[in-house]
């Protein structure tokens, strides 16, 4: 599998179900995606990316919860020895200009330090969603210049953030919910889709073989 597409959903319900705050699960989450990229990496998948902060988010939780999430965000910056010795390459997608400066420092450090790894490449989604994302590609157009008949399929995917990647194979939503939420609509035309009621602390190695299996399995035949 080429690229691997993360919702990683249902950290609250898990903490919540032991009886903990919102933050035990997020940093649940944050430890099992280092443990995730890890095992990616070794399982031959080139590209894998995760939802960490919808647009949504940012501005529909708690200031508390969001000052949470993003001390996590700035946690990331431990992982560079990891991501040095997997040689994992880091990079983002989203509109990370709205992070708070230390935020957006410390992941510029990040992804300058491991762009010349040639292992994995773990791109992480702040502040992310399809309808922003469109907004945003359609201003660039706008402030491009382009007149309606250059705008094609292939030039319109080249303002979307995701223009540097290939379009997900897979995409797994974790916590059980059968929604993707606004995510990655240009990309998944021809995505496969796995739901797990799994939370996103529980998604294992077993569960990512099972996915892994399931997109060996599936019938691509690309609308032929
Ligand atoms: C969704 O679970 C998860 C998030 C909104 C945050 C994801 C964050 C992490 C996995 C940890 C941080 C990772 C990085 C790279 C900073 P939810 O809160 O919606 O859970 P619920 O569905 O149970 O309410």
């Amino acid at each position: 599998m080429k690229h691997l597409w993360i919702i990683m959903d249902g950290n609250r319900r898990w903490a919540k179900a032991r009886f903990m705050p919102a933050l035990f699960g997020h940093k649940a989450g944050f430890d099992n995606l280092r443990d995730i990229a890890k095992l990616a990496s070794k399982k031959w998948i080139w590209y894998l990316t995760v939802w960490a902060l919808s647009t949504e988010n940012l501005v529909k939780r708690t200031p508390e919860e969001v000052a949470n999430i993003l001390k996590l965000v700035d946690k990331t910056i431990t992982l560079l020895p990891e991501f040095m010795e997997q040689n994992i390459q880091v990079q983002l997608i989203g509109d990370i200009g709205k992070l708070p400066d230390k935020s957006q420092k410390i992941l510029g450090q990040l992804v300058s330090e491991t762009q010349s790894n040639s292992g994995l490449i773990l791109t992480i989604a702040l502040v992310y969603g399809w309808q922003d994302e469109i907004i945003r590609a359609t201003k660039k157009i706008i402030l491009a210049g382009k007149i309606p008949e250059e705008i094609t399929e292939q030039e319109f995917k080249k303002y979307l953030d995701t223009a540097h990647l290939p379009n997900p194979d897979v995409i797994v939503r974790t916590g059980g919910d059968l929604r993707h939420s606004g995510f990655l609509l240009f990309d998944s035309a021809y995505s496969e889709y796995y739901f797990t009621e799994k939370k996103w602390p529980e998604f294992d190695e077993e569960e990512l073989d099972r996915v892994i299996e399931f997109f060996e399995s599936s019938q691509r035949n690309f609308w032929k």
